[in-house]
């Protein structure tokens, strides 16, 4: 085939897609009008008799953005306890709150060693320290707001199931996205029928290299051990989503995937182990922690010292995994991997990629009389026997009012809502819907390690689960 063939073909292609886009209507909402592909139904907010008070374990990056809910919304919810080890976090919480002393603690398991004093627990340590204080929370007879991911280990979340329902507690699970304008409507469509019944999904979460190189080279969430597999710790999110869109139980799953540039065999070089230690490739390294930290003064949520000045991010780099290089660190989890999912007749693919130079999800749901194309910004949903395109985008009809697209506060209101008034229905991610991203993600962990066999899920393992 020779080059002019192809740019020919190239153009043909192209003509016959705009013929295509040309051929159907475009469907956009009038200004002021309600859009056409109508809206989710409103969450049913009461105004509480009186605020649920609610103590944090962790008053890290999530403590905070859930303690600011209370400041915002003083009559719904009152942060009146907090645990945290790094005293300024500690001080910054209970400043705001006005937490008194005998309320405070330096980790967890303290704030058990009392009696029930508050409604609930907001647990936002780290993934290795939610078991415990979960477990701890709910045989005290607290209601629990949960970061996910919800455990280590399938076991483990059973556990937490199991004493939630003996204490009849409400618990519900951060998975923030249900609660965003845009997944919400993405939900809305197909259950509405608007694609007819689901055929497929493909889903896409470019993590962005920086943000990979941050969080999971790094950072907190960098070793399966001390945290979670990536599959568990970023995309439970991910995997919650596809589970709701399908509407209905997984049957079946694989996955491949693994490290392939953030080893020691990838450094360059002459690379020590500390970016600051004289490194050749520093000017020119991409993942340079003083470019990031210190001369962009860019992700440094996690530094755990107040202020932004040279000095102490310097003497911070110096001594935390910060400042380490990317090829030599003690990290264990995937920067890409594939998972391909069976919903029952529906299939799903889902990739998470942690080199790209964008973030921000991107969904295709094929169904039996139209598609939804969705890039977190805009969703188009195409009707086959209408030849119509709808268009629906977040700036026009789903402005966030908060983090994760709208998604923390959204959360955080539901919850309130479920606490004061003792139902746990009222919940999108109670913690037995939550769950299911879970087994999903143990099962596909386990497939990727056993080299991508395939894993059956067991219907019955949600059901039996805590029983
Ligand atoms: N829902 C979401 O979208 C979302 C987003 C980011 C993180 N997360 C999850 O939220 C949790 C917290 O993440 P983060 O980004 O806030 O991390 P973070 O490191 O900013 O906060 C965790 C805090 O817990 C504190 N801590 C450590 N040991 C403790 C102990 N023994 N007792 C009490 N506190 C202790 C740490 O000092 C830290 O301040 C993690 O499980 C993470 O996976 C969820």
């Amino acid at each position: 085939m020779t080059m002019s063939m192809n740019r020919r073909d190239m153009l043909k292609t192209l003509g016959a897609t705009a013929g295509a886009l040309a051929a159907c209507r475009l469907v956009r909402a009038q200004e002021g009008q309600p859009h056409p592909l109508g809206s989710p139904a409103p969450f049913a907010w009461r105004k509480p008799g009186r605020p649920v008070t609610a103590a944090i374990m962790g008053a890290g990056g999530r403590g905070r953005t859930y303690a600011a809910y209370a400041q915002a919304f003083p009559d719904e919810l009152k942060i009146v306890g907090v645990a945290e080890p790094i005293p300024f976090r500690n001080d910054y919480l209970a400043g705001i709150h006005g937490i008194p002393a005998a309320r405070r603690w330096d980790t967890w398991e303290r704030a058990f060693e009392i009696p029930k004093f508050c409604d609930a627990i907001i647990i936002t340590t780290p993934d290795h320290l939610h078991y415990g204080p979960a477990l701890a929370a709910l045989d005290k007879g607290y209601h629990l707001l949960l970061e996910k991911a919800i455990a280590q280990s399938w076991a483990e979340c059973r556990d937490i199931l199991a004493l939630a329902r003996k204490e009849r507690a409400i618990v519900g699970i951060c998975h923030v996205l249900r609660y965003t304008p845009y997944f919400r409507m993405m939900e809305h469509v197909v259950r509405a029928g608007r694609i007819g019944e689901v055929v497929s999904i493909q889903h896409l979460e470019p993590v962005e290299h920086i943000h990979m190189s941050h969080s999971f080279v790094r950072g907190n969430w960098r070793n399966s051990r001390e945290s979670n597999p990536m599959l568990l710790s970023k995309s439970c999110h991910d995997l919650d989503i596809l589970r709701w869109i399908a509407g209905r139980a997984c049957t079946k799953v694989q996955s491949f995937g693994g490290l392939r540039l953030f080893r020691e065999e990838m450094a360059p070089p002459g690379a020590p182990a500390r970016c600051a230690d004289g490194c050749p490739a520093e000017p020119s390294c991409p993942f340079s922690a003083l470019e990031i930290y210190l001369r962009r003064k860019s992700w440094l949520g996690h530094k755990d010292t107040p202020g932004d000045d040279d000095a102490s991010i310097v003497e911070w780099l110096g001594r935390t995994n910060y400042g380490r290089c990317v090829f030599r660190c003690d990290n264990d989890v995937v920067d890409h991997q594939v998972v391909n999912l069976e919903f029952g007749p529906i299939t799903a693919a889902f990739s998470m990629e942690g080199l790209t130079s964008y973030g921000g999800r991107r969904t295709r749901v094929t169904g039996t009389r139209g598609d939804i194309v969705g890039d977190e910004s805009e969703l188009q949903v195409f009707d086959f026997h209408a030849r119509e395109r709808f268009v629906w985008t977040v700036r026009d009809h789903g402005r966030a009012d908060s983090g994760h697209g709208g998604g923390d506060n959204g959360l955080v209101r539901d919850w309130v809502q479920a606490v004061s008034r003792g139902d746990e229905s009222l919940l999108v991610t109670a913690l037995e819907a939550s769950m299911e991203s879970h087994l999903i993600g143990f099962a596909a962990e386990d497939s990727r390690l056993a080299g991508g066999s395939p894993k059956t899920i067991d219907p019955g393992a949600l059901e039996l689960a805590g029983r």
